[in-house]
């Protein structure tokens, strides 16, 4: 008997690291692991590799490279941004503005520095998880300094409207931040066009390494530092850099963003079978999320009278990966932030299920998907006294 295939859905948590970065990566942890900060051969090597990845980021993200700085990930990056401009910018105004449904990198970060004497006005979303730049406008004061707004929600795989969220905060002269963590290989990027001041990304999210990304910082802006030490990355963030993931993260960038179109269309396809699937078959279950401005590989369901914690644990038990929200919060029984904030009861929250598609899926995960997840739902709900009181009062059309 063949192995059970494993059926991976959930790159939004994190992707394998493709063979080509693997193999760039190696040769800067075996022959040239010399520190890119001393003078000798070996060392300049390590130096020129920095560069060169440097150079990919910037290219990615049409960006100088002068304005890349490397980070060890998205909640580094999401920090520095955020705390670096609060810290620097004080004397000007403590009013910062983000959204709901910020990862808890952003929220978590706006909370710590609430303690710290600065104001956070967390914008709502729309029941589609849209921020509406008119809500950006009004909440601009004199004190103002920041705006953070994610590109696109790692959840509900929302898109948000960057370019005009960012020609708002500009118009106002406010830094814009934006945590690209889950868009970048998915959304091609310019940083100049759409008026981004700060972009956070993380490798791991784009079949890179773990523990690398990189904060774009626009030339001018005023930003404190986060991590105090040494001169590396010119001086902003100290500490010997890890030079093979930095590495990594310049191959994979420059892998994840010339193959967008491809990878959109493969993934879009086999998503939107996998949604219309589960919608036709499954009865009592809704999209999350924006029906079209999504992220190609993201499909977020929520299935009425269902524990979204069992549900993943039967998935499991059949060799399909999944999540209920973040993996970051999973192991909490809190409902989802994100989906309490486009309007979802806390009882259908709970009973929500993303899959987040990448490059290793194939259309025969997508039926073996379709053919299990009718009748976990099934099951489950045949299991649920709440399922049972919903059917003896007629609440159900079953
Ligand atoms: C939107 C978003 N921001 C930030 C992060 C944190 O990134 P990292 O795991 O590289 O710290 C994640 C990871 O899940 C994310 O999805």
């Amino acid at each position: 008997m063949g192995e059970k295939r494993l059926i991976y859905m959930d790159h939004a948590a994190t992707t394998y690291t493709k063979k080509e970065v693997v193999d760039a990566m190696v040769p800067y942890i075996t022959e040239h692991f010399g520190n890119p900060s001393s003078v000798y051969g070996i060392a300049r090597e390590s130096k020129k590799a920095i560069d060169a990845a440097r150079a990919q980021v910037a290219e990615a993200l049409g960006a100088e490279p002068g304005e890349v700085y490397f980070t060890s990930g998205g909640s580094e990056s999401d920090n520095w941004a955020i705390k670096g401009v609060a810290f620097a910018n004080r004397k000007r105004g403590n009013h910062i503005i983000t959204t709901q449904i910020e990862h808890h990198a952003v929220l978590h970060t706006c909370r710590f520095l609430e303690k710290e004497g600065f104001e956070i006005t967390y914008l709502p979303v729309d029941q589609y998880g849209l921020v509406d730049p008119k809500d950006l406008e009004k909440a601009i004061t004199e004190k103002t300094i920041l705006v953070s707004i994610m590109y696109a929600n790692n959840e509900i795989g929302t898109i948000e409207s960057i370019t005009d969220l960012g020609a708002i905060a500009r118009k106002h002269k406010v830094y814009f931040h934006t945590d690209a963590v889950q868009a970048i290989g998915n959304v091609p990027i310019d940083v100049k066009a759409q008026n981004i001041d700060m972009l956070s990304l993380s490798a791991h999210k784009f079949y890179g390494p773990k523990g690398v990304g990189a904060l774009y910082i626009k030339k001018g802006v005023r930003i404190e530092n986060l991590i105090h030490g040494g001169a590396q990355e010119q001086k902003r963030r100290a500490g010997t850099e890890n030079i093979a993931g930095i590495v990594g993260l310049g191959k994979a960038i420059e892998l994840a963003t010339a193959e967008i179109p491809a990878h959109n269309a493969k993934i879009r396809a086999m998503r939107d079978r996998l949604l219309r699937g589960a919608l036709e078959t499954i009865p009592h279950a809704r999209l999350n999320g924006h029906p079209e401005q999504r992220l190609p590989g993201n499909f977020n369901v929520s299935f009425e009278y269902i524990e979204g914690e069992s549900m993943l644990l039967w998935l499991d038990d059949v060799g399909i990966c999944g999540s209920t929200g973040s993996a970051c919060t999973s192991g909490s029984l809190e409902p989802s932030h994100v989906l309490l904030a486009t309007g979802l009861s806390p009882e259908v929250a709970h009973g929500s299920l993303r899959l987040t598609l990448g490059d290793v899926n194939t259309e025969q995960d997508i039926d073996t998907v379709l053919a299990v997840l009718p009748d976990v739902v099934s099951r489950l709900r045949q299991m649920s006294p709440l399922y049972h009181k919903a059917v003896k009062d007629g609440a159900l059309n079953v």
